[in-house]
């Protein structure tokens, strides 16, 4: 697999990718239904939001979501699955490595959608975490480089993360949960939560 370097690179890569997949089949992530459950409602983005099964059950569980993509190819199918449902979802086309956040948050979400590239990578955290408003919460996810070791046919180190790459670029933020190669499911990941305090008046 060749590293995207730019949108319209990343965006080929996953409107191949979700092509021939069907919404249905997604599950929403566990670590985000826990979190969101505590919080209960509130505004949430979801970035990368793929087919869109997380962005459809925070807006079932109370929450006012806007979910984004790069692939409209996957948008088209999270719109589709969303309308099926009756569910309000904001589907916007964006890329989340060249987005400068013009709102906050009070739930921020990016599970395994982080850019592969480096810097596109940096930049797509920053922009995550400069998007949670104060009290708000940022939970992110991502394979770790751990994982290149267990699937090197798809996997290579330079496109994965560790929670080091991770903690420096969460400006503001106060890291709650950190977990770095997490076991868990078939493959280690990077798993962050974290909140933005709220100013003292
Ligand atoms: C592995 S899927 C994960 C989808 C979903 N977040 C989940 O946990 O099931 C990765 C998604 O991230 C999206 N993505 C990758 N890079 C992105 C970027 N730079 N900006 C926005 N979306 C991106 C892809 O289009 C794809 O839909």
């Amino acid at each position: 697999m060749k590293t995207p370097r730019n949108t319209p690179q990343a965006q080929a890569l996953w409107d191949g990718a979700w092509k021939d997949a069907d919404a249905s089949e997604t599950e929403v992530n566990a670590d985000l239904r826990a979190l969101a459950e505590q919080l209960r409602s509130g505004r949430a983005l979801d970035l990368g939001c793929g087919l869109g099964q997380n962005a459809i059950w925070l807006a079932e569980h109370g929450f006012e979501v806007t979910a984004c993509d790069l692939s409209s190819v996957g948008l088209d199918k999270a719109r589709a699955a969303a309308a099926s449902r009756g569910a309000r979802v904001a589907f916007r086309q964006l890329d989340a490595a060249e987005w400068t956040p013009d709102e906050t948050f009070d739930l921020v979400v990016n599970t395994y959608a982080l850019p592969m590239d480096g810097d596109r990578r940096a930049r797509a955290i920053r922009a995550a975490a400069a998007a949670v408003a104060p009290g708000g919460y940022l939970l992110m996810a991502d394979w770790h480089v751990g994982a290149a070791r267990v699937y090197p046919e798809v996997f290579s180190e330079d496109d994965l993360l560790t929670l080091d790459e991770v903690l420096p670029l969460l400006d503001g933020l106060e890291v709650i949960l950190q977990e770095d190669g997490r076991p868990g499911g078939k493959l280690p990941d990077v798993f962050v939560v974290a909140r933005r305090p709220v100013e003292a008046a």
